[in-house]
């Protein structure tokens, strides 16, 4: 039984296929890619998979469970959870607030008790952590609107950690980043939970290279490759469908 199934996932907009009959399986650890060209799909299976979006057809497990019906925040509950293509964060907030809402959001104790956290031992020792995974303590009471965009995605994945899941899908985590700071995101990228499922969507493909042990290919909502990095950039659908001025700059160095 795999962490994920998803099976034969179908979406239609306005009668034509977004999401065209989608099967993968995530196992834990596991550290997958996502690619393909602009409106290909990929945010779409996503808000698929994680309820935000209501299936035409197919189904969605986790652990063997049926989830194809729950609403996300079940899914959440389940261990599904995932991270959006554009910030979502509150710019008047802290990195260290932010992160225990997330903390008493899993725990089912949110605003009530969201004045009171730093009493509780137990919520501050695992904002500390979290925070510091992904090296954000120094900046831990900024308030949002003060600190690098690179830093808010950070605090973005720290938050989707702080829900403990056994399955994380990130949307374009390094989206609008410069450059120079998307390593930032890498190397935190590289010091998450080794048991967790991994599976991010990216248009950077030496990133993508680095990160992934697979790679799946969406063009026109259809999976069009699922295997090995080594094996994508010659595939000829995916050269034709999306790789090929990235292979043919690789082939030429
Ligand atoms: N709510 C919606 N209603 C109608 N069409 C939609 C809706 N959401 C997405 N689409 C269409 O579905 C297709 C897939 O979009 P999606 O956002 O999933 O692509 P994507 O692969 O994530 O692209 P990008 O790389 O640009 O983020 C696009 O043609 C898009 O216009
Ligand atoms: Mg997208």
């Amino acid at each position: 039984m795999s962490l994920l199934a998803v099976k034969n996932l179908r979406k239609n907009f306005g009668g034509l296929a977004v999401t065209d009959n989608v099967s993968l399986t995530l196992e834990p650890g596991n550290r997958v890619a996502l690619i393909g060209p602009n409106g290909a799909g990929k945010t779409t299976f996503v808000n698929l998979v994680t309820g935000h979006l209501k299936p035409d057809a197919g189904s969605v497990h986790i652990g063997g469970v049926d989830l194809t019906r729950a609403s996300p925040t079940r899914r959440v509950h389940a261990g599904l959870v995932r991270s959006f293509q554009v910030t979502r964060l509150f710019p008047e907030m802290t990195p260290e607030e932010h992160v225990a809402l997330a903390v008493l959001q899993r725990l089912g104790r949110s605003a009530q008790v969201f004045a009171d956290y730093r009493g509780m031992d137990e919520v501050m020792d695992e904002i500390g952590s979290v925070l510091d995974l992904l090296h954000l303590t120094p900046i831990a009471h900024t308030r949002v609107s003060d600190i690098a965009y690179g830093q808010q995605r950070l605090l973005e994945i720290a938050l989707v950690l702080a829900l403990r899941p056994r399955v994380l899908l990130l949307d374009e985590p390094a989206a609008g980043v410069p450059s120079t700071d998307t390593v930032l995101i890498e190397k935190a990228l590289e010091r998450l939970p080794p048991e967790l499922a991994v599976l991010m969507i990216e248009h950077d493909m030496d990133f993508v290279f680095r990160f992934a042990q697979r790679v799946i290919v969406l063009a026109a909502g259809a999976v069009i490759f699922d295997g090995t990095p080594e094996a994508v950039a010659a595939d000829p659908k995916v050269r034709e469908a999306y790789l090929g001025s990235y292979a043919d700059g690789r082939d030429g160095a």
